[in-house]
């Protein structure tokens, strides 16, 4: 069996053999350059079957690619993923060249918060720590006593052992994790565009429309959603949920590539399909992965005296 076939098999079940032909000269080209450039790919649970099944070395969560990016020995990590995760990437591992595909894959959580809001919620709230969602910028970080991801964002709100935080930029996440450690939390009014959009009626439709079907829902979904499904957590909690449990029939209440993803590893599955596109991380592309290990663009920087404190925050979490 040829490379190429042997990769077309793990992704038959999502990839129809018509389109195959569109991606194989690329997967070829970056699994070459791969090699010359002494490079690895991060990609999150959010990336499309052909970049996360063909071309990723380490694919997570975003709390997982934070703990990998510190062990990368290569000397170029590309980031499948978006503009934070890159930066946590740098933060983790400063000697390497990181390299982001397209450098307008943002986040609605990111984009909501600057460096100058965090100094006045201090001021405003003196003495609260300051928990910081990783969806946020390297300047973000470095203002904040400790990072969190959806993955241990209870376990480090616990952690510091007070009544109350201050927990920014997700109003959800926060609404969520307060209801479940009973700390009171200070929140800022971000929100994620894909998880936002999810509604209450939305899920208990969907139960009606597909019996027996378990709901699987992210902390970055409204309470209210979360309340109507069967469990939430991160990206890596779902992917685990389904192959500890082999569910019948899943919803995943999450970006859309996310079911594609796990579902060529759980062929007795059936994954109901409602998503909501995530339209950061799908400008990352195939052909953006190889024109930037071609040209070595798209190198993510961070100021030193930023990147010195935002590391501190988020090695303050992987210690938790
Ligand atoms: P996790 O993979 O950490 O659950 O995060 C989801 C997300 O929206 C990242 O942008
Ligand atoms: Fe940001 Fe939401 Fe997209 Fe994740 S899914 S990158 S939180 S906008």
């Amino acid at each position: 069996m040829s490379a190429s076939t042997a990769l077309y098999s793990r992704v038959q079940r999502v990839i129809p053999p018509m389109e195959w032909p569109v991606f194989e000269p690329d997967i070829e080209a970056i699994l070459r350059l791969k090699q010359d450039r002494h490079a690895v790919i991060l990609a999150h649970n959010y990336m499309t079957p052909e970049i996360f099944h063909c071309v990723a070395d380490i694919v997570g969560d975003s709390l997982l690619l934070a703990r990998e990016a510190q062990h990368v020995d290569a000397d170029v990590i590309v980031m499948a993923g978006v503009h934070f995760m890159a930066e946590t990437a740098k933060l983790m591992n400063p000697t390497k060249t990181v390299l982001i595909p397209d450098l307008r894959a943002g986040c609605s959580l990111a984009e909501s918060i600057t460096a100058a809001d965090v100094r006045l919620l201090r001021q405003r709230y003196p003495g609260l720590p300051v928990i910081t969602y990783v969806n946020t910028s390297a300047e973000v970080k470095a203002e904040s006593d400790i990072c969190c991801t959806s993955g241990n964002a209870k376990r480090v709100v616990e952690s510091l052992g007070v009544p109350e935080v201050i927990m920014i930029p997700d109003q959800y996440l926060a609404a969520n994790v307060a209801r479940q450690t009973g700390v009171r939390i200070i929140s800022w009014a971000g929100s994620c565009e894909v998880h936002e959009r999810f509604t209450p009626a939305q899920i208990r439709e969907l139960r009606a429309e597909n019996p027996g079907v378990v709901v699987l829902a992210h902390p970055e979904c409204p309470p209210e959603v979360v309340d109507e499904a069967d469990f939430a957590g991160s990206t890596a909690a779902m992917a685990d949920y389904v192959t500890d449990r082999q569910p019948g029939r899943v919803v995943l209440i999450t970006e859309c590539s996310m079911a594609d993803n796990i579902a060529v590893l759980h062929p007795k599955v059936e994954f109901v399909r409602p998503c909501n596109l995530c339209p950061h991380m799908k400008r990352i592309t195939l052909p953006g992965i190889r024109r930037a290990l071609e040209t070595m663009s798209n190198v993510v920087e961070i100021d030193p005296a930023v990147a010195v404190r935002a590391r501190q925050a988020v090695e303050r979490m992987l210690a938790v």
